[in-house]
């Protein structure tokens, strides 16, 4: 009897996502799907310069084109106002100057004007007919990074300078990564319906509340007259966290013109207007004991910003906890350029910065002689030393055991280019990552409704991860019902609060606001299953009842004796029994007050392989294992790690957004000249879940898995690079020019 209710547990099994057919059919509408009867097209003119002043504009020509509606400048645009400092996500913004704001031009690429016509090929042209004359000055264009601010300190403990001058072994070497952009193959876009009093925004946004507070901030409406909408992006990798120019463009322009406006922005903007990943230059000073015990630990790490923004990339991150060491200190500083403002890329500053904490323990491996693995083990701490708290859970010395077991590790012979296959060069390295963990605040709300189906609702987002899925996982493992009984409504900002989809938190974060939503509408359920002489139920208290497996009982029978909770609802005349949940916001670290330091962790394993006779390098395959607490779908979880191990191939060879130091202009803002790795680059990828439950998150004990798998790519990469060539690359991305130069010398 009982199989024939008891739906089977889908935690931790390897589902197909349920939004799948709805987008391999083509019926997931993405923001620029939205259209409506009247609707225009907005574009931007961009500035050709990065540093200036706008000294005159003329849009006579352009207005006089055919299907142009308006040409909107600083001058007519109306009010966009700026956003005061707020408490959480509500006032945060990465770029916070408006759009037209001023006359002055801090990077190439700023807007100074936008065309809104009856069609895109109409406002295009008319675009590039807006003549704008500029008092161009030399931009702020580094391609190293310096400054003479006094750095802050982000975490120290002991003496950390003291201790490396005396250390017996010690590593001194600077790592720069470059500017990287975001390429999701969905541009940012947006269509603005303004219908007199408010505005319905379908905007790609991983943070539809965030996004409807600042954007009524910013127009000057109330919150509740902004609706912001993103039911399916085609990722975002953290440049559509926030509320950037182009939004606000056709937003102002909708309002102005009375009609629905779409703006959706080209590739090239978005290497100049939507956010970017800084350059890095982190100097990591490592002192040791002879037998590889950490004595001393310093990371100076430095980003580029833009010139009205301070834009912290945080690559100190991970360094105050990851090794035990009695003396540390982790400083960052910024230096200010005329380039568009940078925001959080896929594991902000933990990536950048891992990359510079692994190739530096791998070179202070080298020094000591010693396998990059096992020094890794004999500084493995206790407890979290930055802030003396315990780990809620951490597996990384096992993450370490594993992979180099699936990678056949003891295999390994350290002498530079001693290892071949195949008539190649093999190279092998490692690396650890981490990332953190916790909790944002969410809210969720859950219907079990009177024909056997169940609503959940919550407004956060599925940025192409699983989330969806992972919301019908959760009510269906506390109530029974089935997924394909489940609809998920998310991406709506007049839903129940959600987190932003940031930081790898919103599967920890729903999880105990489903789970409360659940009990409470089960509870409801109930009832009304005793409420009144026709309940199924009658003159039974509601607390001498259960619901199991979708079944109202009574508590001191099996549930198979129940009464489904459907029956139970068409007899009471009511559709829906609902409940709302909530969850607080949890996070362990420096600040915290919790009782735990929470994080996930992993260890990455890359082979590369070199051919020097062709000059060819890459990277064959990866062995990755990650401790991210109970993985609630092995599936979209591998798909995330694999994602993010192919994105950190690109990362380590290939991603780097140039700058002309004449002007400014990102130079290569097209995805022929900006390369991402493609099939043709990804390695074999053989991902590892530990699946320890980490209870201190949540009931499930899951964290989450989006970013970390890109963590520690790089650094493995670079030690392989440097096991089968010999040549320390300490400048992402490692170039064959790198390699061959160093030959030459050599
Ligand atoms: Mo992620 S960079 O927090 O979207």
């Amino acid at each position: 009897m009982a199989s024939q209710i008891k739906v089977p547990s889908t935690i931790g099994g390897a589902l197909p996502r349920i939004d799948g057919p709805l987008k391999v059919s083509g019926a997931a509408k993405y923001s620029s799907d939205y259209h409506f009867s009247g609707m225009l097209y907005a574009v931007p003119v961009c500035s050709t310069i990065a540093n200036g002043k706008i000294v005159s504009m003329d849009t006579t020509a352009a207005e006089s084109m055919p299907g142009v509606r308006a040409v909107y400048h600083r001058e007519n645009i109306g009010p966009i106002y700026r956003v005061p400092p707020g408490e959480g996500f509500s006032a945060y913004l990465d770029e916070r100057r408006p759009p037209f704001e001023d006359d002055v031009i801090r990077y190439y690429g700023q807007f100074v004007a936008v065309v809104v016509a009856q069609t895109f090929e109409q406002a295009t042209a008319a675009a590039s007919a807006v003549k704008v004359k500029y008092n161009e000055e030399k931009p702020g264009i580094a391609t190293h990074l310096e400054t003479d601010d006094e750095p802050k300190v982000e975490s120290t403990r002991g003496k950390a300078e003291d201790a490396f001058n005396s250390a017996a072994v010690k590593v001194d070497e600077t790592y720069s990564t470059p500017t990287e952009t975001h390429n999701p193959i969905e541009l940012h876009a947006i269509v603005a319906v303004w219908d007199g009093q408010s505005f319905t925004l379908y905007q790609t946004s991983q943070a539809v509340s965030n996004h409807r507070d600042v954007m009524a901030q910013m127009l000057g409406v109330p919150a509740e007259n902004v609706r912001v909408i993103s039911r399916f992006l085609g990722s975002g990798f953290g440049g559509k966290l926030w509320v950037w120019p182009p939004y606000l463009l056709a937003a102002a322009s909708a309002r102005k013109l009375n009609a629905p406006v779409k703006l959706v922005i080209s590739r090239q903007m978005m290497f100049q207007t939507v956010g970017h990943r800084p350059r890095t230059q982190q100097r990591m000073r490592l002192g040791a004991t002879t037998d590889g015990k950490l004595v001393s630990l310093q990371h100076d790490a430095l980003n580029h910003t833009s010139i009205l923004d301070e834009y912290g990339e945080g690559c100190g991150e991970s360094t105050p906890f990851l090794y035990s060491t009695p003396n540390l200190k982790v400083t960052s500083a910024l230096v200010p350029m005329n380039v568009g403002t940078p925001t959080a890329m896929r594991g902000p500053g933990a990536v950048p910065g891992l990359f510079a904490l692994e190739s530096a323990m791998d070179e202070l491996a080298v020094k000591l002689k010693m396998d990059p693995v096992e020094l890794r083990l004999r500084n493995e701490p206790a407890k979290d030393e930055s802030n003396g708290l315990p780990f809620s859970s951490r597996h990384l010395v096992e993450c370490f055991k594993v992979g180099a077991e699936k990678f056949g590790w003891s295999q390994r012979t350290a002498e530079i280019g001693s290892m071949k296959r195949d008539g190649l060069i093999l190279g092998w390295g490692v690396a650890a990552c981490a990332w953190g963990a916790g909790r944002f605040a969410a809210s969720a709300t859950v219907d079990l409704r009177n024909d056997g189906t169940a609503r959940v609702s919550c407004g956060t987002q599925d940025i192409g991860t699983g989330t969806y899925t992972i919301l019908a996982q959760v009510l269906s493992e506390k109530t029974g019902i089935p997924l394909d009984k489940i609809e998920v409504v998310l991406g709506d900002s007049s839903l129940p609060e959600g987190p932003i989809s940031g930081g790898s938190l919103v599967t920890a974060s729903v999880i105990p606001a489903i789970s409360q939503a659940a009990e409470r509408a089960m509870q409801s359920a109930v009832m009304m299953a005793t409420s009144g002489d026709n309940a199924p139920f009658a003159g039974k208290k509601p607390e001498e009842l259960g619901f199991t497996n979708r079944r109202v009982h009574l508590k001191e029978k099996a549930p198979e004796t129940g009464i489904d909770y459907a029956e139970v609802l068409k007899r009471m005349n009511v559709s829906a029994a609902s409940g709302s949940g909530k969850s607080e916001e949890y996070f362990g670290g420096p600040q915290a007050k919790q009782k735990y330091s929470v994080h996930s962790f992993g260890a990455q394993f890359a082979e590369i392989t070199w051919q020097p006779e062709i000059a060819r390098l890459r990277v064959s395959r990866v062995v990755t294992v990650i401790d991210s607490g109970r993985i609630l779908n092995l599936r979209p979880a591998r798909n995330q790690v694999e994602g993010a191990v192919v994105m950190g191939v690109g990362m380590a060879l290939l991603e780097e957004t140039k700058y002309d130091p004449r002007n400014g202009a990102p130079m290569n803002s097209n995805l022929a000249d900006y390369m991402v790795a493609t099939n043709a680059d990804a390695p074999a990828v053989d991902v590892t879940f530990l699946d320890y439950p980490d209870k201190i998150v949540n009931e499930f004990g899951a964290r989450g898995v989006g970013e970390i798998g890109l963590a520690g790519v790089a650094a493995a990469i670079a030690g392989g690079v440097y096991h089968a060539t010999g040549v320390r690359v300490r400048e992402l991305p490692i170039r064959i020019e790198d390699l061959l130069g160093q030959q030459e010398i050599a």
